[in-house]
Formats: structure tokens, C-alpha cells, sequence
């Protein structure tokens, strides 16, 4: 219970491995707010978290809006508390070749992925200036680190989260905020691909990964969780892979 009297937010928490974050901070104390496009299965989380004691309020939010991030943020701070952590979870993938995607899908991806990390971040750090302190966790990814194909503009899009993570933990240490990263490999059962890592073709990737098989979205949230906690507090503008040894960046 180590984040008890702490207020979260987790966006993109209705569903994968946001909605395994927000059960983790919750069993760990918090008081959680899920910002999400999708309301229904945002309140889902929120009945089953409120069901087991928790502290919840879901809103409906487009992390690529900023009046809408704005209001949601406010409204999350009205309802549990001014925000101590925030964790940049929601986020979009297409698994196409360059060649054959068009700048709608860029626009797209560029715009929830980093322009939305950028929107959440920026109505909600005043509310950690202000207490001088908080904890922001940011989701990478470990084709933002080492590439992949068919996932071109979304790599971009994961390094620039990563690299505008340190650059934030430089700016914020002052105030006692901590800005870190996790950057899962492969997580099974999520809808980002649609199930792409179901079957043959999760085996097959499966049987790269040092450890041997996929990550789940718990084991994402349990990296998350130490970010969020004490035990991380000597801790800022790091990046770490959550991907069974698949990549081991310096
Ligand atoms: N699944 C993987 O293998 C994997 C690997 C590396 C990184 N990631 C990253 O982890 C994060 C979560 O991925 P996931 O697999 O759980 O995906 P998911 O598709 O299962 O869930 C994403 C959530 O984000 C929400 N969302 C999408 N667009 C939004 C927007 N504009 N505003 C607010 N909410 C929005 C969705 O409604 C959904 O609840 C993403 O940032 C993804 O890039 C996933």
C-alpha cells in the first residue's frame, strides 16, 4: 500500500496494459483516474476498481485535445485530488511498410502518441509544481530503441516520448518530480494489434525473446508501479525495457 493518499492518472486505462496499470496502482493505494476516448470500458475499470475499495473516476478524454485534457485533468482533481502521478499509457499502432501508409496515418500517430504525451504532461505538471512533487511514467516502446519494421513512423514517435522524458526529468527535478519510462517488447492480450501476437506468429516471436515467451500487461504495470513508488526515488529520466531480455540497450 505503499501509494496510499495518492491520486493517479492513467490514460488509455480502459483497456491493455493501461487498464493493468490502474488495477496495480490501485491494489498499491492509490486513488485512480482513467482518461480514455473509449467511456464505456473506461467506467468498466472503474466499477471494477471501485468494487474492490478504490478510489475512481474515469473520464472521457482525447489526449490528442487540449481544452478536452484540460478539463479531464481539472475534473479528475476535483473529484479525488490534485494529481501526484501521472502515467502516459494511451497510445495507437498500425502495423504497416512505410511505402504503404499515408500522412493521415502519421498525423494520426504522431498526434496521440507524442503530441498527446505533450498535451497530458503539460496540463498536468502545474499541479505537481505546485505540491513540489509527483511522478510521471511514460510508455515507450522497444521499437522507439532499436526499430522495427512495418512500424516506421511509430518508432519515431516512441523515441521521441523517450527522449522527451529526459529531457523533462532535467527540467522538473527541481520541483521533486521524477520523470521516467518503461519500454515494454511484445505484450500479449492488448488490442493495440488486434491480436497480431496471437497463434503462430506470437510463438514465433515467442521463441526470440531470451526468456521465451510474450510480456503481459501485469508485468508492464508491476515496472510501472516501482516508478510510481518510493523504492524509485533516486531515480529520474530513465528508460527501461520490459521485454524478457528481446533487446538490452545500454
Ligand atoms: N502491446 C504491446 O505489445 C506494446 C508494446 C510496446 C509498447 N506498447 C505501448 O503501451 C501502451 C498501451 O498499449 P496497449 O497494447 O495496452 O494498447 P490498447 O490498444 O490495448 O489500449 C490503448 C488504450 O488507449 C486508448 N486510446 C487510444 N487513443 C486514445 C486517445 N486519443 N486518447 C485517449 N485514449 C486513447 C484506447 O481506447 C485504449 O484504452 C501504448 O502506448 C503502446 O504503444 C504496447
Amino acid at each position: 500500500m505503499g501509494l496510499k493518499g495518492k491520486v493517479a492518472i492513467v490514460t488509455g486505462g480502459a483497456m491493455g496494459i493501461g487498464k493493468a496499470i490502474a488495477l496495480r496502482l490501485a491494489r498499491d493505494g492509490a486513488a485512480v483516474g482513467i482518461l480514455d476516448v473509449n467511456l464505456t470500458k473506461a467506467q468498466e475499470v472503474v466499477a471494477e476498481l471501485e468494487e474492490g475499495g478504490t478510489r475512481a473516476f474515469g473520464v472521457q478524454c482525447d489526449v490528442t485535445n487540449y481544452t478536452n485534457a484540460q478539463e479531464a485533468v481539472a475534473a479528475v482533481a476535483r473529484n479525488l485530488g490534485a494529481p501526484d502521478i501521472l502515467v502516459n499509457n494511451a497510445g495507437v499502432d498500425r502495423q504497416q511498410f512505410f511505402l504503404e501508409t499515408d500522412e493521415k496515418l502519421w498525423d494520426w500517430m504522431i498526434s496521440v502518441n507524442y503530441k498527446g504525451f505533450l498535451v497530458i504532461s503539460h496540463v498536468t505538471l502545474p499541479y505537481m509544481v505546485e505540491k513540489k512533487g509527483g511522478v510521471i511514467v511514460n510508455m515507450g516502446s522497444d521499437a522507439g530503441r532499436v526499430g522495427n519494421a512495418r512500424e516506421v513512423v511509430y518508432s519515431g514517435t516512441k523515441a521521441a516520448v523517450m527522449a522527451s522524458t529526459k529531457a523533462m526529468a532535467l527540467e522538473f527535478a527541481r520541483y521533486g518530480i521524477r520523470v521516467n519510462a518503461v519500454s515494454p517488447g511484445p505484450v500479449q492480450q492488448t488490442e493495440l494489434l488486434s491480436g497480431l501476437f496471437e497463434g503462430e506468429i506470437g510463438e514465433k516471436i515467442a521463441r526470440l525473446v531470451p526468456l521465451r515467451r510474450l510480456g503481459r500487461p501485469e508485468e508492464v504495470a508491476d515496472v510501472v508501479a516501482f516508478f510510481c513508488s518510493e523504492d524509485s526515488r533516486y531515480l529520474t529520466g530513465q528508460v527501461l525495457s520490459v521485454d524478457g531480455g528481446l533487446t538490452m540497450v545500454d
